[in-house]
């Protein structure tokens, strides 16, 4: 495994204010804990010499190394011959799946990933019924069943894209989409544009690629086609990924207009755009369905966007059925990619996916009431305890995003796990650092918790306004 060297200067930024009412080591060592398990720092890092990161942040050596030692102790750390201070993921948080502790928190706030469709079980025992053909071949598959890929493009024409079986691509959920496009598209050192905030995973995957990102802002305005076309026009990016349907994690839709300006200033710069289309068909109303990205522009004007969807949010996340829509022969390359990665897709969960598509409509009548009532839940939960946050003005998706008001979002983080509340910083959504004034805000679990877990939480965000910060591990990654 090869070890990544962080600056005392970048760790310094990541930290940001972390200095607490508390001992100045302790209060290090919760904040370096923070950033290592929710991936800002990624495992396998090797973090500043004691001595460097003393200097930067203007402390005693002993500070800092007890802060190292703290870190070791609590698993956080390991000494590795000749490489100092290397990072890990404590074995507790590794013993479960993937870095959560299920039931270790009174309330969850961490994840935007809700249960299953309650109709999914009866389909999926009707598809182990009626399909026993499936378990006579070898059970999966690079591209994805024919009558699949035919499903998904009905539904892009149904929804106003028209689009042909051989422009899709199944694969395993939209993050393994973000990845495979990702590496398909750019090579070390190539710029690539990515929303700030956005989803951490796809930070995370443009990052893996050695790209050199720049950020696109999402405001409480919305996204600014101005600004966009010049970024573009600077940049020339390869690729820039955006989600332009309910936004994760602010939950906001950018206007028609300002898509048709995207596609074509991407356009004139040879600019790919991904389009993670994950939270698309998920409007608090379901009269504001929205149509594709790539439909903004006549037909065959939008050729250089790779549209990611996926079932995720609509049917379950535990399908693991996402695809790539794009230009045939982009999916003939991407397929052919494929096999150094993943072999394939499982056909037994294809088949699911197929029947799922047969109830979709009524399923996502059902998301939409759901997650409709969440944010409802939400905006008077916050109402009552906690005013004076600001929520962005979400439409749709599974999350949304609350301006804090202050630049406490870490702070409020760790904070909140202590008293058994699981959140997930605001910069971990943005790069660099940004993002301290902002919490993201699920919607996708039942209303009825939302009104305990905003109280608890109002507790905790009064005692930090007030300068008691409490802290204690354990802690859980983003989903
Ligand atoms: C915007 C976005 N893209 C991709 C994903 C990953 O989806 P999947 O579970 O299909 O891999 C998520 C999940 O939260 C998401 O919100």
């Amino acid at each position: 495994m090869t070890t990544v060297t962080l600056s005392a200067r970048k760790l310094g930024i990541l930290l940001a204010d972390w200095r607490t009412s508390g001992p100045a080591y302790t209060a290090l060592a919760d904040r370096i804990g923070l950033l290592i398990i929710d991936g800002r720092i990624a495992a396998h890092t090797r973090l500043p010499a004691e001595r460097e990161l003393a200097e930067a942040l203007i402390l005693s050596r002993t500070t800092v190394s007890s802060a190292y030692r703290e870190l070791r102790e609590r698993g956080y750390l390991r000494s590795v011959q000749g490489s100092g201070s290397v990072t890990q993921i404590p074995l507790r948080e590794r013993a479960s799946s993937p870095l959560a502790i299920p039931g270790s928190q009174r309330y969850d706030l961490t994840a935007a990933c809700p249960a299953a469709w309650p109709g999914l079980r009866q389909l999926t025992e009707r598809t182990l019924a009626n399909t026993p053909e499936i378990f006579a071949d070898r059970g999966y598959d690079v591209v994805g069943i024919p009558e699949l890929r035919e499903r998904i493009a009905a539904r892009y024409t149904e929804r106003g894209l028209p689009t042909t079986a051989d422009q899709i691509m199944v694969t395993i959920g939209a993050q393994h989409a973000i990845n495979l496009l990702s590496r398909f598209l750019l090579r070390r050192g190539d710029r690539a544009l990515i929303e700030s905030p956005s989803y951490p995973h796809a930070f995370d995957a443009l990052n893996a690629t050695g790209a050199r990102l720049n950020t696109i802002p999402v405001r409480f305005e919305g996204w600014d086609a101005d600004e966009i076309e010049a970024l573009l026009k600077r940049v020339s990016p390869s690729a820039a990924y955006l989600i332009p349907d309910f936004h994760n994690p602010t939950g906001m839709s950018m206007p028609i207009e300002t898509r048709r300006r995207v596609i074509r200033a991407a356009e004139r710069e040879g600019t790919t755009l991904i389009i993670d289309e994950t939270t698309a068909e998920l409007p608090f109303d379901l009269a504001r369905q929205s149509i594709p990205f790539a439909a903004a522009v006549p037909e065959g004007e939008a050729d250089h966007v790779a549209t990611i969807g996926s079932l995720s949010k609509t049917v379950w996340g535990g399908l693991r059925i996402g695809w790539v829509r794009s230009t045939p022969s982009t999916i003939r390359s991407l397929v052919a990619s494929r096999p150094t990665h993943d072999l394939g897709t499982p056909t037994f969960d294809q088949h699911v996916a197929l029947n799922a598509f047969d109830e979709l409509n009524d399923i996502v009548q059902f998301r939409s009431q759901q997650i409709n009532a969440s944010f409802a839940a939400l905006t008077t939960a916050l109402e009552r305890y906690i005013p004076e946050w600001t929520l962005f003005p979400a439409e749709g998706g599974v999350c949304t995003w609350a301006n804090l008001g202050a630049p406490v979002s870490s702070a409020l983080t760790l904070a909140a796990h202590a008293n058994g509340v699981g959140l997930t910083a605001g910069p971990r959504f943005g790069l660099d650092g940004e993002g301290e004034r902002f919490l993201r805000l699920p919607m996708s679990g039942p209303a009825d918790d939302l009104d305990g877990a905003i109280q608890a939480l109002a507790e905790v965000w009064h005692s930090v306004m007030a300068g008691n910060h409490t802290v204690a591990a354990p802690l859980v990654d983003v989903v």
